[in-house]
């Protein structure tokens, strides 16, 4: 009976600590749908939680999305080919909120880092430019709005709120390139043609950003699903029952 007894205790103990790993970390509170709707909810949550998101949440196996680790990127047309790879993209984490709506929409502004290793060869408008080496991109007021569905799914038989269909616009106010060793290092020709290409800075961004941006945001939405799949809804959210 004892022994019974003991088991029944430890088991008890056993459900609570494999529960409490899915339990929220400590900088996000649990919201009451009583008293607004889910997006206002997830709304607070994701302010509050931001900053230290970005870094990830190990216990989640959440990954850090700041630094993100890109995909190579090649530009190739207007008679200019240009690949980045290696390249590491640092901003997210001092992001500033500018909106985030109904439905869900999520609005941010970033300065964005650009380290990466580069390779150059062909023309901006008229001015030939070649090089390989070190590059670094900064791009400033770097403005994404991202809209997405909220959608829900299944695992272990609970509920988890899951970011379906994103779509995404973004704005970038500045871009400075700072390409070392252009033309071979020959000093010269590089502070000029750099020059050139900072003047020029929307043209090289129209072809750079899409996929760049593409990928901070694919990457972004993948971390935030991540969250929800270790936390089911009901508690991220008090009260919530049905679906949507
Ligand atoms: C970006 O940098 C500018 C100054 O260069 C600063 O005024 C602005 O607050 C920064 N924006 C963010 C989102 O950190």
């Amino acid at each position: 009976m004892q022994s019974t007894f003991s088991l029944v205790i430890l088991s008890c103990i056993c459900v609570t600590l494999a529960d409490n790993k899915a339990s929220l970390p400590p900088y996000i509170t649990a919201c009451d749908i009583d008293d607004k709707n889910l997006a206002t909810c997830v709304r607070e949550q994701i302010i509050a939680s931001l900053p230290k998101f970005t870094k990830g949440i190990p216990e989640l196996k959440v990954p850090a999305i700041d630094p993100i680790n890109l995909d190579d990127i090649k530009i190739d047309g207007n008679g200019l080919t240009l690949t980045f790879t290696e390249a590491i993209m640092e901003g997210l984490s001092d992001s500033v909120l500018t909106d985030l709506k109904e439905r869900f929409v999520l609005k941010f502004k970033s300065n964005f880092t650009l380290k990466a290793k580069y390779e150059v060869d062909g023309r901006i408008l008229i001015l030939p430019i070649q090089g390989k080496g070190d590059a670094f991109v900064y791009a400033k007021g770097v403005e994404v709005e991202i809209s997405s569905k909220f959608d829900h799914t299944k695992k272990n038989n609970a509920d988890h709120l899951k970011l379906v269909m994103p779509t995404y616009k973004y704005d970038v106010e500045r871009t400075t390139f700072d390409l070392r060793n252009l033309f071979n290092g020959n000093k010269q020709l590089a502070d000029t043609t750099l020059q050139f290409a900072n003047q020029n800075w929307k043209q090289l961004m129209d072809d750079l950003a899409p996929p760049a941006i593409k990928q901070i945001v694919v990457t972004g939405v993948k971390a935030i699903n991540k969250f929800f799949g270790a936390i089911p809804i009901n508690k991220l959210v008090i009260g919530y029952k049905q679906r949507l």
